[in-house]
Parts: C-alpha cells; structure tokens; sequence
C-alpha cells in the first residue's frame, strides 16, 4: 500500500484495516474489508414519504449527446431553474461502465457548472480512488436534477419527474455496466418506490436493465463518518458485482 492509499483510506475512516479475502477491486487481486462493518439497517437518512413517479417515455429518448445537452442547457420545465445559476449536465466518460448518481447540484457546482465538486465531492473522489477510479476514466457523474434547488432542499417530486427524462437519455447513450445510485434522493427516484436506504443496500436493483446499487450520499457520510464504512461495504459490493 502507498501514501496516497493510505490517505484515501484515512478519509474513508477505514486505516488502519484488515484485508478481506476474495473481493476484488479493479486492477488488484483482493480489496480491504471494512473496520467492523456494521451490518444493521441504516435508518433512512432523508426523510422523503413522497412516492416518486416514473417517467413515461418522452421526446427526449431519441436525443443525441449534442441535442441532449443543448436541451438542458436551455430547459426552464421546472420552476428549479428560475433559481439557479446554471444548469449542470454531468460529467466524465460518455462511454464509462460506472455510472454515479447523485441528487442535484448544490452551490459550487451551480458555480463551476460541474456536479460533485464541492466538500461532497471530494469525498466522492475519495470514495473512488478507493476503489481504484478516478471521475472522468470510465466513470460518469450525473445527477437526478440538473438545477441546484433552493437552499439545497431536497427536489420534489414534480421537478424529478420533469428532469429524469434528461438522466433517462444519459443512462441510454452511456450504456454503464452498473449504476450506483447516491443516497436515497437518487435512488428511490431511479427506482421508482420509496424505501429506507437501509433497506435498499446490499441488493442489486436494475434501472433500464442495467445493474443497480444503492449506498449513501457523500454529503450524509461527511454528517455522519461512522457510516463511512458501510459506504465501503457498498463499494466492494459494487466491485464485486462490476467483476461477476
Ligand atoms: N450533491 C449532489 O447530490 N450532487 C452534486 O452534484 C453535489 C452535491
């Protein structure tokens, strides 16, 4: 293990640690287990109760990567972008087998016009340096809302419906081998039902036939470091699951 192992690991409260047998992570033979994963069921970390519709097929199912993004940058569909500075597409490999999802942009990347780069999102990155990806190199960012909602509140279920077409056309152009999907936002928007994300950990759901994984929002781990490890508990997971 180098330094910047070490430091990544550090971040994710997981150094020093034991290392498991038999979960592999790209490019390395085993990966390491988390220090005393705890496995109970987290308690559901955003409140939400709404039942989250899913988008019917729309005309943006046949855009191209130009058009799609155009249409973003020009959507005023939802009362999200009359308050926000700038629409905020996704970033990365247009042709990556990860696909993360977050929830929206929040206020540095309604300022850089980039999702997760702000505390969130360095401890994404952290989380995948972990795993041994780097954002960009065969990885997309996206998030369920492209518009930064009002002080960071939690988009309602009018303006996911109105934006998922938009992550519904990314999800087709980029073919991922596997989504994961960040904090129960995302994932009860991808899938469709509500549920504690305690309780959608561990499985493998699917969203438009491809694999899905759900594990908690980098912005709920940065309140809450102690669930650092059931984060990473998700993450080998979801390495497991890339390599079957
Ligand atoms: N939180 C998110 O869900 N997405 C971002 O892009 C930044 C913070």
């Amino acid at each position: 293990m180098n330094i910047r192992d070490e430091n990544v690991l550090r971040e994710l409260n997981l150094f020093p640690l034991w290392v498991r047998r038999g979960t592999p992570v790209p490019g390395e033979a085993a990966a390491a287990a988390p220090v005393a994963a705890d496995q109970a069921q987290a308690d559901a970390a955003i409140a939400d109760g709404s039942a989250l519709r899913q988008t019917e097929s729309s005309p943006i199912a046949s855009l191209d990567w130009p058009e799609l993004k155009r249409q973003v940058h020009d959507c005023t569909a939802c009362k999200l972008r009359a308050g926000c500075t700038q629409t905020v597409f996704g970033v990365g490999d247009e042709k990556g087998d990860w696909l993360f999802v977050g929830e929206g942009p929040g206020a540095d990347e309604d300022a850089q016009g980039e999702p997760f780069v702000g505390q969130a999102g360095k401890l994404l990155d952290s989380m995948l340096a972990a795993i041994r990806l780097k954002r960009g190199d065969n990885v997309y960012i996206a998030n369920i809302v492209k518009c930064r909602p009002p002080d960071n509140r939690t988009p309602e279920p009018d303006e996911i419906a109105t934006c998922l077409p938009y992550l519904q056309r990314q999800v087709a152009l980029i073919k991922p081998k596997l989504i994961v999907a960040l904090g129960k936002t995302a994932a009860t928007a991808l899938l469709g039902r509500d549920a504690t994300l305690g309780s959608l950990r561990g499985t493998v759901h699917e969203y438009q036939g491809v694999p899905l994984i759900v594990t908690y929002h980098p912005a709920y781990l940065l309140r809450s470091p102690a669930e650092k490890a059931k984060a990473w508990q998700d993450l080998c997971f979801a390495v497991q699951r890339m390599s079957e």
